[in-house]
């Protein structure tokens, strides 16, 4: 798959699968514009090289700072949404603070980045955006993340309404719902224990593993490429067979 000619804004891109994918598509030829908040991280991207795009800071809560950040930023042929936490918050312990904190970074700034860049009109004829969504929500519950679940589940009902939003201009929206995939999200998990996550493992058909952050950056990559050009407000899911069962 050859993306040159592509410029890619990647949210998250500092850690797991934004910066996995971030990688992926300077490697297939795009130029990427990845956003963070940990500085080194950043510095180490640009290092690495993206292609003639840039490394920028930008905490994706500070939404009255988008307008002007968008205003800044050159125009994109595809955005992946990739920047999300996920917080233990089971029901006994449930806090309206911690669930507008997680819907806000989860739900929220997605859909207000992506109509910051289409007001601006930053987004090209052809483009395709692209949110992380998740099978928790979507597909199946875990205890402990209500506020995750919901904030994930939005994001499908959010891509097929800006799809149909979008299509005019010919811009395509669609989500990648992954299982588990092994980053530091999961790895800092505090909803489920170590040993709770080995037996989980067992029950992904394919390997009994959790997925890879490249093994999302490649479905990522194929909703960005022009081979998905007549793909728009779908869900493709990433978890070797764990929701088929
Ligand atoms: N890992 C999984 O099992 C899994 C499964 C399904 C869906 N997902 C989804 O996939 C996406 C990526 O997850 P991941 O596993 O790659 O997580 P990760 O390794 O923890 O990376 C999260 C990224 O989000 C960024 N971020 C978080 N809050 C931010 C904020 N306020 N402003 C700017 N950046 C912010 C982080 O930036 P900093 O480095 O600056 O903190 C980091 O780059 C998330 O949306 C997640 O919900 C993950």
């Amino acid at each position: 798959m050859n993306l040159s000619g592509k410029r890619v804004l990647v949210t998250g891109a500092t850690s797991g699968i934004g910066q996995a994918t971030a990688l992926k598509l300077v490697e297939m030829g795009a130029e990427v514009w990845a956003l963070g908040r940990n500085g080194e991280k950043l510095a180490e991207l640009e290092q690495r090289g993206l292609g003639g795009g840039k490394a920028l800071a930008f905490d994706m809560l500070e939404f009255d700072a988008y307008r002007e950040f968008v205003g800044g930023l050159p125009k994109m042929d595809a955005i992946l949404h990739s920047a999300g936490v996920v917080e233990n918050s089971p029901l006994k312990y449930f806090s309206m603070e911690k669930y507008n904190r997680i819907v806000a970074t989860n739900q929220s700034a997605p859909l207000l980045l992506t109509a910051e860049l289409v007001r601006a009109a930053k987004i090209n004829q052809g483009g395709s955006v692209v949110f992380l969504a998740s099978i928790t929500g979507t597909s199946i519950g875990m205890k402990g993340i209500a506020a995750y679940a919901a904030s994930k589940a939005a994001l499908l009902g959010i891509a097929k309404v800006l799809a149909l939003e979008l299509a005019p201009k010919l811009i395509r929206v669609n989500c990648v719902s992954p299982g588990m995939v092994n980053t530091e999200l999961v790895a800092n998990a505090t909803y489920i224990s170590e040993e709770a996550k080995k037996a989980d493992m067992m029950k992904y058909p394919l390997g009994g593993r959790y997925a890879e952050p490249h093994e999302v950056a490649g479905v990522v990559a194929f909703l960005i490429s022009d081979y998905s050009s007549f793909m728009t407000g779908q869900n493709l899911t990433v978890d070797g067979g764990y929701c088929i069962q």
